[in-house]
């Protein structure tokens, strides 16, 4: 495919942020997989619900008829962007909040003594959740990492799982380092012995295509301000487990079916309005690039179709500036990079660190250049504090690719990566 052209300016165009600029230098956003930056037609949709269609639920008048059909559009809109039925969307406020509310819904009909198997790999918020449940009576065990590349320990993961295993929550792609765990090769494993999976696809979601069916997860969570929403949490719930299984909200009638039993209260409905609207965005993306990918998307219509061809023309665009970032960060004295070796699965997010430099130095040196990055440990505290032990000196330095960053923003990281090391004397 070598006349790839990805449509940056298209996509720039559309979001107000890029106009900015930090003490003279135009702002680059290298901090997506903190949370993106969100596109016009996304704060007008939200702006469009609170202004003409602002309702709660089940009201025999105008708005709120309306509102029931906006959400229950949200959810076909969001079942194209799964690859499931509309009746398994649900939403909440954040990824955390729907995996707390997971939690304490599961553990309802588990038994003392029986397991839950979290990983290292993961954010806090697809482990704390899970970790609440030992005051349950619950054993909690996680799974471990290889240091050298960050990846999950399979054998480690064989060990931990038996038939005591009730729910494996494991994490798709790390916010870390970017490195993405075969999960469908996991599942299969957890789903021998009965356990439930739930997978963490939030920081997977704003890079590559999502389709539960293929991974045949229970559950899958992501959180729409990570590709270019606002903040609210998106859950896919397998149809037949979501029916199954027990549930924490409001107890006002007997008869809740799923997906809306996963829902505790009062949606929050503008954020969900403003969370479809992504997936339109990214669909209008995608059909821009569809001709690069006939073969990938073959078989697909509509909607998905689109969706589809958008993250596979994300991933090709950014993974190219991602490869040339790592290339030339690994020519820095002192500066090592953490994740798998190149050519294995993982995002456009790298992460480094400088011997004997604190990361916030680096992380504040960029900063006042306009160039957004993130220091610290991200809440995948086990990874880069406990297992890395990385907290004394700051955690790593991460820089996240998004469809907006530009070529000219890649130079610029070396620009002032010449000029800090100059400073620090390296
Ligand atoms: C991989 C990963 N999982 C979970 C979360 C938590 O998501 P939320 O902020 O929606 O609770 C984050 C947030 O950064 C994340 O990067």
């Amino acid at each position: 495919m070598k006349d790839f052209k990805f449509d940056v300016d298209y996509v720039r165009d559309q979001f107000p942020a890029m106009a900015r600029t930090v003490n003279g230098y135009p702002a680059a956003y290298l901090d997506g997989p903190g949370g993106t930056q969100v596109p016009k037609r996304v704060v007008d949709k939200v702006n469009d619900y609170l202004y003409y269609h602002n309702a709660n639920c089940d009201g025999a008048y105008a708005t709120s008829r309306e509102s029931d059909a906006m959400m229950e559009n949200a959810r076909e809109v969001f079942a194209d962007y799964f690859n499931c039925g509309a009746d398994e969307v649900a939403f909440g406020a954040n990824t955390s909040s729907n995996n707390f509310r997971l939690a304490l819904g599961l553990v309802r009909t588990m038994e003392p003594g029986d397991e839950v198997l979290i990983t290292d790999i993961d954010h806090e918020g697809n482990r704390s959740p899970w970790r609440t449940l030992e005051d349950f009576g619950i054993v909690v065990k996680s799974v471990k990492i290889n240091t050298e590349d960050i990846t999950l320990d399979w054998d480690d993961f064989k060990s931990k799982l038996s038939k005591k295993t009730k729910v494996l929550a494991i994490n798709w792609a790390a916010n870390s380092c970017g490195t993405i765990t075969d999960v469908k090769k996991y599942i299969d494993e957890a789903h021998k012995y009965g356990a439930l999976t739930v997978v963490d696809g939030v920081h997977y979601a704003p890079h590559k295509p999502i389709d539960v069916k293929e991974i045949d997860a229970d559950f899958v969570l992501c959180s729409a301000y990570k590709f270019f929403g606002p903040h609210v949490g998106v859950m896919y719930v397998k149809k037949e487990v979501g029916e199954k299984v027990k549930t924490v909200r409001v107890m006002a009638y007997d008869n809740e079916e799923t997906p809306h039993k996963f829902e505790t209260g009062t949606p929050d409905s503008e954020l969900v309005m403003g969370a479809a609207e992504c997936v339109e965005f990214l669909a209008d993306i995608g059909e821009r690039h569809t001709k690069y990918f006939e073969d990938e998307i073959i078989g697909l219509t509509g909607r998905r179709r689109n969706v589809v061809a958008a993250m596979l023309a994300i991933d090709k665009y950014e993974e190219s500036m991602a490869v040339q970032l790592r290339t030339r960060l690994r020519k820095y004295p002192g500066l090592k990079l953490y994740g798998v070796p190149e050519g294995e699965p993982r995002t456009s997010t790298v992460s480094f660190t400088i011997d004997g430099v604190h990361t916030h130095d680096i992380g504040v040196f960029f900063g006042d250049r306009g160039l957004f990055v993130w220091d610290g440990d991200f809440y995948a505290i086990e990874t880069i504090n406990n297992v890395l032990k990385l907290k004394e000196t700051g955690g790593v330095l991460r820089i996240g690719l998004a469809p907006y960053t530009l070529q000219c923003e890649i130079d610029r990281v070396f620009e002032v990566m010449d000029e800090f090391y100059k400073v620090i004397g390296k």
